[in-house]
């Protein structure tokens, strides 16, 4: 197994550490579920307590519009609310004032005052901005290394306890080209549970959904190739139905059918392996539930010519379809990276599937992502308790990062994870 540079070898005291990680959890301004981040507290404590100043730093949504590239700052990505999180939980933190910016993010990073006063003693913790908010973070190459150099010149050392951050953006990879370097503890523990989807006890049911088809259509392939059987649901469920049966669902993209189309033809040489959740739900409007407004489908009875509206969840009923219920109940293994309803309003998909999975009692239950864990906790609390103590559970930071891992069967190819081995 490649070397990794751990937290505990590095020498920190007194010195000033930046820190990578992944506290995006912050939706429109507010924190719906602060796992991520009391997953990174283990690592924040150990620096404090060797005398070390820190410099966090995480991203928060995608505020950078595909098309245009431009970057927008506002309230809804900001970290303050992570920073008054913290503070809360009595860490003596600060959020750095914002520097100059304009519709290409911010371009230049400097020390500033609450580096300073950090350097002085009068905080622990000083939170940079959104690192999505500057231009280099996903900038070009050029772009990319000169933040890289101005993060690295704010500190002594670089932590990546980031593990959700799979992606080789400016503030995962580059300090750790300028500083001595290490994984934090949350890294550390996450790839040690990388076995058990990696060397999965079988039958081994992967579950995926949810709202960014672009970043998981790729890893399906990887997934359907080592899982046993594959679940799909969300916009991704939407796009493979409409490839797969011809008929049209509102919302589903030009681009998201090629690339599902492409998926379906693949999945042919898999037959039987992905078990299509049969009863969907079409909704009139995106922001409205209201009787009447909303009705379930099953997929069999739809075909070529069909146009739906929204269809915005998965009907409970599916779970207890035969080979549905068999799937769920005989596994030995399930990953889930899946939220099954499209808005907040369309939760009983959802609800069903967490609750299917509970009951069986024999397999083990690896989580993955941040909206996947938001759910579990805010719609099933009481499983949700449970499964924090319950050693058949295990939460993932990041399911998008499961996802790479699976594809390219080991973490240690991750850009921001191979910039940390030992030489
Ligand atoms: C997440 O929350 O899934 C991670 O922080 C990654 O976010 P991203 O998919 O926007 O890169
Ligand atoms: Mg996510």
């Amino acid at each position: 197994m490649p070397d990794l540079a751990l937290l505990k070898d590095l020498d920190v005291k007194g010195k000033i550490a930046l820190v990578r990680v992944d506290h995006n959890v912050v939706k429109k301004g507010k924190i719906i579920d602060p796992y991520r981040i009391d997953a990174s507290l283990p690592t924040l404590r150990y620096l404090l307590q060797e005398g070390a100043r820190i410099i966090l730093m995480s991203h928060v949504g995608r505020p950078r519009d595909k098309k245009t590239g431009e970057i927008k700052i506002s309230d809804d990505t900001s970290i303050e609310p992570v920073v008054a999180y913290l503070r809360e939980a009595g860490f003596n933190a600060v959020a750095m004032t914002l520097p100059d910016y304009d519709a290409n993010g911010i371009s230049k990073l400097k020390g500033g005052k609450e580096i300073k006063e950090l350097k002085a003693g009068k905080y622990d913790i000083v939170y940079l901005p959104n690192t999505r908010w500057f231009t280099g973070e996903e900038g070009d190459e050029k772009e990319k290394k000169a933040l890289g150099k101005q993060l690295a010149a704010l500190a002594d050392v670089f932590v990546n306890d980031a593990f959700g951050s799979w992606q080789p953006h400016a503030s995962t990879i580059e300090p750790a080209r300028h500083l001595p370097s290490c994984a934090g503890f949350l890294m550390e523990k996450e790839i040690s549970h990388l076995n058990d989807v990696l060397k999965p006890a079988r039958p081994f049911v992967a579950v995926v959904a949810g709202s960014k088809f672009d970043t998981k259509i790729e890893p399906l392939y990887a997934l359907l190739e080592k899982a046993d059987f594959l679940v799909l649901g969300g916009v991704i469920y939407n796009a493979y139905l409409c490839a797969r049966y011809g008929f049209m669902i509102k919302g589903v993209s030009e681009e998201d059918l090629e690339a599902a189309a492409e998926f379906v033809e693949f999945s042919k040489r898999y037959r039987g392996k992905i078990v299509e959740l049969q009863y969907i739900v079409e909704s009139d409007s995106l922001d409205s539930k209201k009787k009447g407004s909303y009705r379930t489908h099953d997929i069999k009875a739809l075909g070529k010519g069909d146009f739906l509206n929204y269809v915005l969840d998965i009907d409970p009923r599916s779970f207890l379809e035969k080979k549905t219920k068999k799937t769920f109940a005989k596994a030995n293994t399930i990953f889930v990276n899946a939220v099954m309803g499209l808005t907040p309003l369309f939760t009983e998909g959802t609800i069903a599937l967490d609750e299917t999975i509970h009951a069986n009692n024999r397999a083990r239950k690896l989580f993955g992502g941040g909206d996947t864990l938001q759910e579990l906790n805010t719609l099933l609390p009481e499983i949700y308790q449970q499964a924090l103590i319950n050693q058949r559970y295990y939460f993932f930071t990041g399911g998008g990062t499961i996802l790479k891992v699976i594809s390219e069967k080991s973490p240690y190819g991750l850009e921001p994870v191979k910039v940390l081995l030992k030489p």
